[in-house]
């Protein structure tokens, strides 16, 4: 729809939201005018309802405004967290999961197959879990958050539940962010489920809050939200979209074939060689951004933007789902086409200096888990492809209706069919 608005009203329009206007951007010249000569006028974020009883009145380093506050946080997570060294560090732990899920999906297979030597598989659910325990794993140090293996599961689950709830809710203007003086009415019930979601994460934390420095536990939690769903939203549509694409598909088993061989593992260091699959990850993330208008900004000065006046206030929305569907950048900009980035598209990079393509942002305020992402997002991949053979259950094309909410998730479940492609000594030895 934002889209259409953008086709109508060009690349720069406003919206009102209630008494506040909203400005969206939707092309790439004024994202780098944005982006280098403004954005530090806009590098706060705004406090949305939502915002405010979800994270604990803005104490996330993602939501909280620009700042002091937010400098620290933002070290802290960095150092901490998600430093290339760090990242390196935890590699291990990525390892260990892709590991344990294969095997777990294995196992499934051989008590579960068809007579086609098939079993189906809910892809949501397993990247889900997969990348969930990853970052749960990297971030706490252990697998689930209970004190028997029981427990922890039950309270994954429930935490994973709250996760998706929380992408849903945090996407969610409430009348009172437009017209803050009918608060109080709660029109549409939305407070009221914000709240809920706060309590029950709240609940289901208390123990680790307890355990940790504060400041940290509210890391981590907000890594933990951050890092699971955009990672898994990714690799969905990227099964989704090969799923539909068969020749990419046989392009991209055959690289892994002739670089990794049938027998070997797929380790981190392989990837560097993977040059179609880190073509096919950057082709996703330009069709399908998991975060579709990025995470919403406000102007804290008065600016100038393509010869228009903004006023300090004003909300920001770049529509990177449109910016990375522009046909004057990129030809057929409808259609799946991984070799462009290694042709007419090749010097694109995803960090953030090349403006019609932004799936992480910009600035400042540019995702902070860019790095881990990137290295989940292709590992994951490629250790799947490697592993199993996939197909489409029916002879319906693949639905790729998508849900736009603070990410843009598939509208449904994605059951696929699955078998091993390798020898059964390589799951049995993982
Ligand atoms: C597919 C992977 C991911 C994508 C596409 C993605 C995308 C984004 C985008 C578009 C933003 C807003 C940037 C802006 O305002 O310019 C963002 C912010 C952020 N992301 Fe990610 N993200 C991903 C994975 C992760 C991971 C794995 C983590 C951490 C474990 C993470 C942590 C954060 C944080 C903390 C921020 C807020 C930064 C700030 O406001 O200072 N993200 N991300």
């Amino acid at each position: 729809m934002m889209g259409d608005l953008a086709d109508k009203y060009g690349p720069l329009f406003t919206i009102k939201l209630g008494v506040k206007p909203a400005l969206v951007l939707s092309n790439w010249e004024m994202a780098k005018e944005l982006f280098t000569k403004n954005d530090l006028a806009v590098s706060t974020r705004p406090k949305l309802v939502a915002v405010e009883l979800m994270s604990y009145n803005q104490a996330f380093v993602g939501l909280s405004p620009y700042g002091p506050y937010w400098r620290e946080l933002r070290k802290i997570v960095t150092f901490e967290f998600l430093s290339n060294r760090r990242i390196e560090q935890l590699s291990h732990i990525r390892v260990s999961e892709v590991h344990t899920s294969i095997k777990e999906l294995y196992d499934v297979w051989r008590k579960e197959k068809n007579e086609s030597s098939f079993v189906s598989l809910d892809m949501k659910q397993w990247l889900s879990h997969l990348t969930f325990n990853m970052v749960v794993r990297m971030v706490v140090g252990k697998r689930y958050f209970g004190v028997t293996e029981v427990e922890g599961r039950d309270k994954a689950k429930r935490f994973m539940e709250n996760i998706k709830e929380f992408m849903r809710l945090i996407g969610t203007f409430t009348v009172a962010d437009g017209v803050p003086w009918l608060r109080g009415l709660d029109l549409g019930g939305h407070e009221k489920a914000m709240r809920a979601n706060a309590k029950e994460m709240d609940n289901l934390l208390s123990e680790w809050l307890v355990e940790h420095q504060q400041k940290m536990a509210l890391g981590e939690q907000e890594l933990i939200l951050g890092g699971t769903d955009s990672t898994a939203v990714t690799l969905t549509w990227a099964i989704s979209l090969l799923l539909q694409s068969p020749h990419v598909l046989e392009k991209a088993k055959e690289e892994i074939d002739l670089q990794i061989g049938k027998d070997g593992f797929v380790s981190e260091s392989d990837i560097s060689k993977l040059v179609y699959l880190q073509a096919i990850i950057k082709e996703t993330l330009r069709l399908y951004p998991p975060a579709p208008f990025s995470s919403p900004r406000e102007f804290t000065e008065n600016c100038i933007l393509g010869g228009y006046h903004i006023r300090k206030g004003t909300r920001l929305l770049p529509n990177l789902w449109k910016i990375h569907r522009d046909s004057s950048v990129w030809p057929d900009p409808l259609e799946f086409k991984p070799e462009r980035f290694l042709t007419t598209h090749k010097n694109v990079d995803v960090r953030g200096h090349d403006f019609e393509f932004l799936p992480f942002g910009s600035g400042r305020r540019i995702c902070a888990g860019m790095s881990l992402g990137l290295s989940m997002l292709h590992f994951v991949l490629a250790n799947f492809l490697h592993s199993f053979e996939i197909l489409n259950p029916s002879t319906e094309p693949i639905d790729m209706a998508e849900i736009f909410e603070f990410t843009n998730t598939r509208a449904t479940p994605l059951q696929i069919l699955v078998k091993p492609r390798l020898s059964p000594n390589y799951y049995e030895t993982l």
